[in-house]
């Protein structure tokens, strides 16, 4: 049986246009010129996509956007949005009101093919985790959280390269550094002009946090990697991350990116203490040095007992400088009843050149033995954390 497309457009040439593309791409297609004729549609024939113009006279598509998922027989239809309008702006607000994708006007057929079957696919992809299990949580992609035992041992390193490896493959990514005051990804990407992402968005009450807000803190880097910075100035410090501001920052994160990277510090304070239960996964970051371990050994019971599933935690050995006092893989294993779920090999050089090139070092030198290891630990997550 053919998939059922809904094509709604109050453009009466647009509807026959896109109606006759996806025909002849195999599709059954069944049109609506308004947004209420296309909610009664979409409720009484549940198609299995939906292409939304955004202006339309009766009622624009993000309106019939946000109806359609929050009703519980359509709210996981997948929508593309689609509009001759192509501003950030836009496209936010389409992600916000729950929109999959975006498609501009004029389109070209094998575009519309393209994106027609990436959202079926992605969305048959959710049907089948959630039916197995594995649902995520409402908003698809990824949250990762990256947390160090202590300072020093390669966390911001880490959540940079992660952000790398996802911005290579041309994934729509943000990377969101909370440390107010000690904003070494804005160092490590050469911006160190005080960026006060974070400080901004800590100004708002958690009901006050949303994409848009959050969109307006945004500073992009070459790459494409959206970034909300922390600035370098220590003073700001002292500014708190509130566990409610915390958890709305992470809500607009979803929206405006589908993978979701936080650089969290070290240690657990109350912000932390809240996004690890939000989070799809919680990257732990030690070194294989007995002091740090029995450090990890507190930091894991402390998870668990805020009620951090093991799985949720992927613990990765991070091997910053070669030691006769090192504690092997095995050992480390057995001391923190915790599987090591990769390790990262000294590279001193390779780190302090990909930061005098303001490049995360999966991108700066993607052939690199470290960056084949995290890499590696990049796919792992993806599948730990069930995108
Ligand atoms: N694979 C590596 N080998 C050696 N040094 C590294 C490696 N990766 C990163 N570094 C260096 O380690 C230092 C600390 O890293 P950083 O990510 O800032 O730690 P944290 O965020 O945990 O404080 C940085 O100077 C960085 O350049
Ligand atoms: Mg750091």
């Amino acid at each position: 049986m053919p998939e059922k497309i809904l094509v709604v457009d109050d453009d009466v040439d647009s509807l026959k246009l896109i109606g006759l593309m996806l025909k002849r791409q195999g599709y059954e297609v069944i049109a609506a010129n308004a947004g209420m004729p296309a909610l009664q549609k979409a409720y009484a024939e549940r198609p299995d996509l939906i292409i939304l113009d955004v202006m339309m006279p009766d009622m624009d598509g993000y309106e019939v956007c946000r109806r359609l998922r929050a009703e519980a027989s359509t709210k996981d239809i997948p929508i593309i949005m689609f509009t001759a309008k192509t501003l950030v702006d836009d496209k936010v607000a389409g992600f916000e009101a729950g929109a999959d994708d975006y498609l501009t006007k004029p389109t070209h057929p094998a575009e519309l093919a393209s994106r027609v079957k990436a959202v079926m696919t992605r969305a048959a992809q959710q049907r089948g985790t959630a039916a197995a299990g594995g649902a995520t949580g409402p908003s698809a992609g990824l949250s990762i959280g990256f947390l160090g035992v202590k300072g020093g041992v390669g966390t911001s390193t880490l959540a940079l390269a992660t952000a790398g490896v996802f911005v290579r493959e041309q994934q729509d990514t943000i990377l969101a550094d909370l440390r107010p005051g000690q904003g070494s990804i804005a160092l490590n990407l050469g911006l160190s002009n005080n960026h006060q992402g974070i400080a901004q968005m800590m100004r708002y009450a958690p009901n006050d946090i949303n994409a848009s807000l959050l969109n307006n803190q945004l500073l992009r880097h070459a790459s494409g990697l959206k970034l909300l910075l922390s600035s370098i100035n220590p003073q700001e410090s002292q500014i708190t991350i509130t566990p409610e501001n915390a958890s709305a920052l992470l809500k607009a994160m979803s929206a405006v990116a589908r993978y979701r990277l936080l650089d969290m510090g070290a240690g657990l304070n109350r912000a932390t203490v809240r996004l690890v239960r939000e989070l799809n996964l919680t990257v732990l970051i030690t070194e294989p040095q007995r002091p740090t371990l029995m450090l990890t050994q507190v930091t894991l019971r402390e998870l668990k007992n805020i009620g951090v599933p093991a799985a949720k935690i992927m613990l990765i050995l991070f091997n910053r400088s070669q030691s006769n006092y090192q504690v092997a893989w095995q050992e480390v294993e057995q001391l923190l009843a915790h599987e090591v779920a990769g390790i990262i090999s000294p590279a001193p050089e390779l780190a302090a050149q990909a930061a005098e090139a303001h490049t995360p070092l999966t991108i700066f030198q993607p052939e690199a033995v470290v960056a084949g290891q995290i890499t590696k630990v990049v796919t792992e997550m993806v599948k730990r954390g069930g995108a």
